[in-house]
Parts: structure tokens; C-alpha cells; sequence
């Protein structure tokens, strides 16, 4: 497959610094040796370099070759996975329940890789932002940089970030326009009733059989209220009451995720969670009370961005390896908020090796690396064309 052969002499490099971040990962808002890397290849490189945006984030500013005004930005995140890994690699993470189980190491470095290029080539007319993302899984690192006025600070005309995919083949390359990656909230449910001795029910509002009824009839969102030729997911993920064999406690606790793809869908599951808890918590005289944080945005890809990823895709990896067929995900990104305030695109790339991400088990082929550097490269020779006309 034609990676770009500047970007393969320096691949064993990319290989020797994502083995490094792999095995010392740190969570969200804590990427502080990461972010220090981060900045310290980019100096060398001679990229500007901003830090502390969004807590941990980095931008790296380069300018190319001409007096073009146009700004692409970059994307790649940098944290790991609260969990334990499992593999025996030489490179597995040094530190305990610390994993880069969703292969941003390798995100950062196939960054770090395209800056490195980029910066050694500059055949391309306008300005690069790196941007180097803090806290994606689930803390709102995105959120977190765009309210630290990262696209004031930094302005970008397009976006572009991309996920590595264990479930695609070595090269393999998926983009489509549209919804891709659902929108999801986090809920906690808290039920006030009554405790009392286990042998006497009459006494209690027991909010246990008030949990089951209640995780029973959310389940009714989904089959019963929302339109069946669009798609959500409402799981209840954790519940919590009791202590003993013989008491019938004062309180239970449910807790759980809600996955759709559009804005509409997810008002329309949080209204009917809202109605049924209140409907119920009427009937058995118990308090409801919820608790619903929207957590990721719905991930929307642009139609004239997703093409030219998928132009650039077919260069580097060969027509027959771009998938442009729709297959969204109830998983989420919080890059769709960057998408939100630019036009761009997000994109999968497929290695070797088949552990799912965020498994204990999980293997990032480095192979990816060199691969990734060249889409994004070509993709910003391609949008940001040195003119032949000076
Ligand atoms: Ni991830």
C-alpha cells in the first residue's frame, strides 16, 4: 500500500514512541507526560506549540509554503483507559489499572507522525493545527478545549480526527457522510421510599420492587415510543439497594446509558424517562428522582469532507480498501463536537488483530501507524494544494 515513503523511513520511530506512551498510560485530564512529549517532538520540529488548552491539551500551529488564509485542523486524543491490561508485551502498560485500551497512543503518535512530515516537507499552502486532545472517553476533553476557546484561539476552516478499528482489515479504510457515532447521555435514577423489617412489607414503600418495576417499564422507550425505523438504545447498567437478608432498604439507585442519532430521538427518551419515573413514583408512593447529563454529541460527517477523505483514502490505500457504505455506531465520539463548530469528517482505519477495543486483550498493530500519518498528510496536500500558478 503506498504510505508515504517519508513517513515509512521514520515508521520504526513512530513504532519506539507509541510503545512509549503504551506503557505509560494515563487517564483523562491527567496526560501530563503525554502532553509533555507531545509538545517537546513538536518544538523539535519547529511547530508553534500552545499548551494547557482544555486542562492537558496541546495545539501545534504550522504554517506551509505561500499566502494562503486557509486553516485545517487535526485531531488526535491522548487518553487511556481506567483498566487493567492483560497482554504480555514487552511495551504493556507500567502502571496499574492504567491501559491504553482504545489505541490513542496510537492516535497521538500517527499526529505526531504527520506533523513530523509536514513540518520537514511543508508542500502545502495554509496553516495546520495540531490539535492534541485530553480526556475523550467520557470525561468531555472535546468540550473541554472548545470551552478553553480552542477554535477563537485557533480558527479552523475543517476538522478532521480519525479511530483506529481492530474490526477492519490492515488498510482498510471506512468514511461516510451523516450520522455515524450516536449522541449518548448517562442517567441516575434515585428511588426514596421506605425501609422495614423484610418480614413486614406492609410498613415499608419498598423501592426495590419500585427499581424493577420502573427498569421494566423504561424499556418501553424503545419498543413502545420511539419511531421504529430509527434506532436508540436505553441500557440500565447499574443497580444498586440493600445491605441485608432482612431489611427492606429506604432507597435503590439505578444508573445506565441512553445511545440515538439524532437530537429529536434523545429529547424524546429523556421526556418519557422523566413521565414514566414520575407516573410510577406516583402509583407507589415513593420520590423519583432523574438525573439525565448529555455526555457525547451525535457525530455528523460532512458530505464534502467525508469525500475527500475517502479521495485521499483510495490514493493511499487503494481503491478496493475504502469502504464508503454507511454503517454507524451506537458507540460515541466526543470529536462530533468539534464537528459541531467545523465542517469536517471522522474516519475508521483497520489493522491486524481482532480483540475488540476497550478489552482487556486489546492489541494495537503498529502497522497502523505509518498508515494513518499519510492519510492525514495527504489529506492536507490535498485540501491545501501549493499553487503552480506563482
Ligand atoms: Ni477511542
Amino acid at each position: 500500500m503506498p504510505t508515504l515513503p517519508r513517513i515509512d523511513s521514520f515508521a520504526a520511530e513512530l513504532t519506539a514512541i507509541r510503545r512509549d506512551l503504551h506503557a505509560h498510560p494515563e487517564i483523562g485530564f491527567e496526560e501530563h507526560r503525554t502532553s509533555g512529549i507531545v509538545a517537546a517532538k513538536l518544538q523539535d520540529w519547529g511547530i508553534e506549540v500552545h499548551r494547557g488548552i482544555g486542562g492537558t491539551g496541546v495545539v501545534g500551529i504550522l504554517k506551509g509554503n505561500g499566502e494562503s488564509g486557509r486553516r485545517i485542523g487535526l485531531r488526535a486524543d491522548m487518553d487511556a483507559l481506567p483498566m487493567q491490561e492483560t497482554t504480555n508485551l514487552p511495551w504493556r502498560s507500567t502502571i496499574p489499572n492504567r491501559f491504553h485500551g482504545c489505541g490513542h497512543d496510537g492516535h497521538t503518535t500517527m499526529l505526531l507522525g504527520t506533523a513530523r512530515y509536514l513540518a520537514e516537507t511543508r508542500n502545502f499552502d495554509g496553516t495546520v493545527v495540531f490539535i492534541f486532545q485530553p480526556a475523550e472517553e467520557g470525561l468531555g476533553g472535546a468540550r473541554a478545549m472548545l470551552a478553553d476557546g480552542l477554535f477563537d484561539r485557533f480558527p479552523c476552516d475543517e476538522v478532521y480526527g480519525l479511530h483506529n478499528a481492530p474490526d477492519l482489515g490492515p488498510g482498510e479504510v471506512t468514511i461516510f457522510p451523516g450520522p455515524s457515532m450516536a449522541g449518548a447521555d448517562f442517567f441516575d435514577i434515585t428511588i426514596a421510599g421506605y425501609g422495614s423489617h423484610g418480614a413486614m412489607p406492609d410498613r415499608s414503600r419498598d423501592p426495590v420492587v419500585v427499581a424493577m418495576t420502573l427498569g421494566q417499564a423504561l424499556q418501553t422507550i424503545v419498543s413502545r415510543n420511539v419511531d421504529p425505523l430509527k434506532s436508540a438504545v436505553l441500557s440500565i447498567t447499574q443497580i444498586h439497594a440493600g445491605s441485608a437478608y432482612n431489611v427492606i432498604p429506604g432507597e435503590a439507585r439505578l444508573a445506565g446509558t441512553v445511545r440515538a442519532f439524532s437530537d429529536e430521538v434523545r429529547a424524546l427518551v429523556r421526556e418519557r424517562m422523566r413521565a414514566i419515573a414520575a407516573g410510577i413514583a406516583a402509583a407507589f408512593h415513593v420520590e423519583i428522582n432523574v438525573d439525565i447529563r448529555d455526555i457525547f454529541t451525535v457525530l455528523v460527517n460532512h458530505e464534502e469532507h467525508s469525500r475527500a477523505v475517502a479521495e485521499v483514502a483510495r490514493d493511499v490505500v487503494g481503491a478496493d480498501n475504502v469502504s464508503t457504505t454507511p454503517r454507524p455506531k451506537m458507540g460515541s465520539e466526543d470529536f462530533a463536537d468539534m464537528l459541531k463548530a467545523v465542517p469536517g469528517a471522522y474516519f475508521w482505519v483497520g489493522h491486524e488483530g481482532s480483540v475488540p477495543l476497550h478489552n482487556p486483550g486489546f492489541v494495537l498493530d503498529d502497522g497502523i501507524l505509518p498508515v494513518g500519518a499519510s492519510l492525514f498528510s495527504r489529506l492536507i496536500e490535498t485540501r491545501l494544494p501549493v499553487s503552480h500558478a506563482r
